[in-house]
């Protein structure tokens, strides 16, 4: 049988999902390099399930096929503000995490939690989520839903990460830019801080196209608009 996402049945997951969601972590990850996605625990997840956050699923039967978490309560070490440049009273929430059965994949799912995500969220909260450079569907799929990839960090051992976010009232980033690969990212890194921000896949497979902060011309020895060689 063909997967239809129209057949699907969408709810917010309870307690007693944790072990249809535990099973579709486990199954989302196996085979996955251990720098693309961080495991999470069985108590983590429960603990999201009891009130730390909120849980998409969607289903097919009384299969879960796909779900995506959306987290309001951070620990300190999460806080984005200060990456970002927001002040400390302003409200942000976390798309932590996401998972689609392998034989779902290909079918929009992701994008459909991550708007089904933002529809839950305060409308004055700033959102984010972490994906790592390698994991290209990941964050492919947050940028075509409106995030900008504002930094790259090193998080859980040392791994990669782009942090991405939605800020609301903030203008979109457009224009001529670079576009980098995934074999570039201390350059990525340093051009992030200096407020570039990443806005759309690049040509190239794995690469990043980077936008300069609005009124800035390129990189030093770079002229905006020309591209990477
Ligand atoms: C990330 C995940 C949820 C995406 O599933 P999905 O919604 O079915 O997404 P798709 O497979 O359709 O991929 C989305 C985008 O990535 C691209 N893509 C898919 N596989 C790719 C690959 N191997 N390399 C590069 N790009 C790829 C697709 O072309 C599509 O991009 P586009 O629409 O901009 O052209 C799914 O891959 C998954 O569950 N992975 C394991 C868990 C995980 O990594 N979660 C995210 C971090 S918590």
């Amino acid at each position: 049988m063909m997967p239809d996402a129209n057949c699907l049945q969408w709810r917010l997951l309870l307690p007693h999902d944790l072990p249809a969601m535990h099973d579709l972590h486990l199954l989302g990850m196996a085979g996955m390099a251990a720098q693309a996605v961080k495991p999470e625990s069985r108590d983590f997840l429960l603990g999201l399930l009891q009130g730390r956050g909120t849980v998409i699923g969607a289903w097919h039967e009384d299969a879960l096929v796909a779900y995506g978490v959306l987290q309001h309560d951070l620990l300190a070490e999460d806080d984005p503000r200060m990456l970002l440049g927001l002040d400390a009273a302003q409200p942000v929430r976390k798309l932590a995490g996401a998972t689609v059965a392998p034989g779902w994949r290909g079918l929009g799912l992701q994008r459909m939690l991550i708007e089904r995500r933002l529809a839950c969220a305060p409308r004055d909260a700033a959102l984010f989520a972490t994906a790592a450079p390698c994991n290209p569907p990941s964050w492919r799929n947050l940028l075509a839903c409106g995030f900008a990839v504002r930094a790259l960090v090193y998080r859980y051992g040392g791994h990669a990460r782009y942090l991405l976010a939605r800020v609301p009232q903030e203008a979109g980033a457009a224009g001529a830019g670079l576009e980098l690969g995934g074999n570039e990212l201390p350059r990525q890194q340093a051009l992030l801080a200096q407020g570039w921000r990443g806005t759309a896949p690049g040509a190239a497979a794995g690469s990043l196209r980077l936008v300069p902060p609005t009124g800035t011309g390129g990189p030093v020895g770079v002229p905006a608009g020309r591209a990477a060689p």
